[in-house]
């Protein structure tokens, strides 16, 4: 086809040990508080995104997971931000019409960052076609437009949202703490729990939040900050057990969010919960066989009841083992990736 440009990406996950909850600028997502994440780039957990322009296209449009999809407004806004940084050599492109192909090969909507893969996989692929130098833009800030956590799936490792503090946004963005090499021995056991969409998004459920939760504004304005600079030296001391610490607290006082939510929002479920009490009991077993750490696995969760657990290479056979063991009907998946490992499940586990 005469004048077609076409490129394929992919993006990955990520799951955060200091929660993002609540906007202090919707339009914008700017956020209430700073978050910190793991990029879990493995094969099975990840969008992948097809942008098509010609000048014979006559609509934008948009097919997600092999559906045609309406055009939602921050995907809109990522590609309006996007072209307005074109580079000189692609300007005739702009006035091209798209064709975005995005497929995830996980659960949509259901607590795995299908928003967060998604969208940086959107932005990442729009700047490959319209010729953006990344070393002028930050993309960062161009995937926090379509979906805050975006803004983190745009670094592997350990990444770091900065909240900023401008009404404009422009110094709320991602930075990378450490790459995954920091520590190679970090894992994560993803355990999929439902493939269900969730009842209310992240999007609405976090602005519920902001308007009904005390517990909400008090976190964001007390304990997060210092929650963010005690993970990053956790992180660089590959401190487990200070990182296990603040992430199952952190896990605990999002639901607890959650709850406080008037109407209250329910992620996780009876599965989830087990998960957690399995979780608290294999730490205490560990330190009765002698462990020197208090925390051998460490559980999160997202706005979803699918469970993350992280825990280091030295444990994880035994911990996989113990999983198939009490949730029996688990079907595996079992790949090999870094810096994580994922075990995921294509059934409910208690149906
Ligand atoms: P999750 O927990 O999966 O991130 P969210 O409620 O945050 O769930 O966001 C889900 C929404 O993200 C979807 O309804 C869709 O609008 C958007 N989304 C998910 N995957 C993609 C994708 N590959 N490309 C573009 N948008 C996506
Ligand atoms: C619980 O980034 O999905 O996963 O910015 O409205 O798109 P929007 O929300 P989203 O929220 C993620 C919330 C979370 C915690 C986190 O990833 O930090
Ligand atoms: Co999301």
């Amino acid at each position: 086809m005469e004048g077609l440009v076409m490129k394929t990406c992919e993006g990955p996950v990520n799951i955060a040990v200091i929660k993002y909850w609540g906007k202090r600028n919707d339009e914008l997502i700017l956020p209430m508080n700073d978050s910190l994440s793991v990029t879990l780039h493995v094969d099975h957990l990840r969008s992948r995104t097809t942008i098509a322009c010609s000048p014979v296209f006559k609509e934008d449009e948009f097919w997600l997971n092999g559906k045609p999809f309406p055009i939602n407004e921050r995907m809109r806004t990522c590609i309006e931000e996007a072209k307005k940084h074109i580079s000189e050599e692609k300007k005739e492109l702009s006035k091209y019409k798209l064709r975005i192909c995005s497929e995830n090969n996980f659960a949509t909507a259901a607590g795995l960052a299908s928003s967060a893969a998604g969208f940086a996989c959107l932005v990442y692929c729009l700047a490959q076609v319209y010729g953006i130098d990344e070393k002028v833009v930050d993309l960062t800030i161009l995937a926090r437009r379509g979906s805050g956590s975006a803004c983190r799936s745009i670094y592997g490792g350990f990444v770091w949202w900065q909240k900023g503090t401008s009404d404009d946004g422009h110094d709320s963005k991602a930075v990378q703490v450490a790459s995954e090499a920091r520590w190679p021995e970090l894992r994560a056991v993803i355990l999929v729990v439902s493939h269900k969409q969730k009842d209310v998004s992240s999007k609405d459920g976090m602005k519920r939040s902001r308007e009904t939760s005390q517990l909400l504004h008090f976190r964001s304005k007390q304990i997060v900050q210092q929650r963010i600079e005690s993970m990053i030296k956790a992180i660089n001391a590959k401190d487990f057990d200070a990182f296990a610490e603040i992430t199952m607290k952190e896990s605990n006082q999002f639901h607890a969010v959650a709850l406080d939510t008037f109407p209250p929002c329910f992620y996780m479920n009876d599965v989830s919960r087990n998960v957690i009490d399995l979780v608290n009991k294999y730490n205490a077993y560990k330190v009765d066989m002698g462990s020197s750490t208090r925390y051998s696995a460490a559980y999160t969760f997202d706005a979803g009841p699918n469970a993350c657990i992280y825990l280091q290479d030295k444990d994880l056979s035994e911990f996989l083992s113990i999983i198939v063991s009490s949730f029996p009907s688990i079907e595996k998946e079992y790949v090999r990736g870094l810096p994580v490992e994922v075990v995921s499940s294509s059934v409910d586990i208690f149906p």
